[in-house]
């Protein structure tokens, strides 16, 4: 582990609202890699968060702890895991809402996701639709200024890749929530080490 990546915070945001979540399964993989890669590590539980439904012009402190919880962790993550389970064709609405907080962090020097890497990772029952999902979040998280993994982990047939408790169990799909974990933190490492020189180079001139 260098220097930087002991100082690297992941969170992991997730899962259905399913007892049992695959993509929650998947995102807890992907997690633990970043944590073996040296990342410190936050798990954001979809159930477990139970968050209401995003209402424009309502404050922040009126959404209650999950919210704030949310909204906290996101913004003092270097790299965030998204992972959604794929409904009827896109990425499912627990998730989109859950990403809708980010209004939260619409002000200051780095607004939204600016300068967070994000790694994307489904779970579907069918062969199609997880791409679909993953794709429709490469937009929203362009649109909030993150910058998208260059590995994408889609799982096509949860249900045969996935036990009763939402645990990956076919190791081809597990090798790559590995291999994303490791890369969002050797690239929020890079970034952070960007920053850092030019920081310096700023005091230096
Ligand atoms: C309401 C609903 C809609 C779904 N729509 C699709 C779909 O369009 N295509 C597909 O391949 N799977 C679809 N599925 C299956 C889920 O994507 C799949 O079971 C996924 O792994 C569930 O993730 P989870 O275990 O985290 O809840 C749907 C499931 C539900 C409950």
């Amino acid at each position: 582990m260098s220097f930087k990546e002991s100082h690297l915070k992941v969170v992991g945001i997730g899962g259905t609202l399913r007892e049992g979540s695959a993509s929650l399964g998947a995102l807890r993989r992907a997690l633990a890699a970043a944590g073996e890669a040296g990342a410190e590590t936050e798990l954001l539980d979809l159930r477990e968060l139970d968050l209401p439904m995003y209402e424009p012009g309502r404050s922040l402190d009126e959404y209650g702890t999950g919210v704030e919880r949310l909204v906290e962790e996101l913004r003092g993550a270097d790299a965030v895991l998204i992972s959604t389970a794929a409904y009827h064709g896109t990425l499912a609405g627990v998730t989109k809402n859950a990403l809708d907080f980010a209004q939260f962090l619409s002000g200051g020097d780095h607004p939204y996701f600016d300068g967070k890497v994000v790694g994307l990772i489904s779970t579907a029952g069918g062969e199609q639709a997880g791409a679909n999902a993953t794709g429709a979040m490469v937009h929203v998280v362009h649109a909030l200024r993150g910058v998208v993994a260059p590995l994408v982990v889609s799982i096509p047939k949860a249900w045969q890749r996935a036990d009763g408790s939402g645990n990956v169990t076919d190791e081809t799909y597990g090798g790559r929530l590995d291999a994303l974990g490791e890369l969002v933190v050797d690239l929020a490492g890079g970034l952070a080490a960007r920053d850092e020189e030019a920081e310096l180079a700023g005091v230096a001139g």
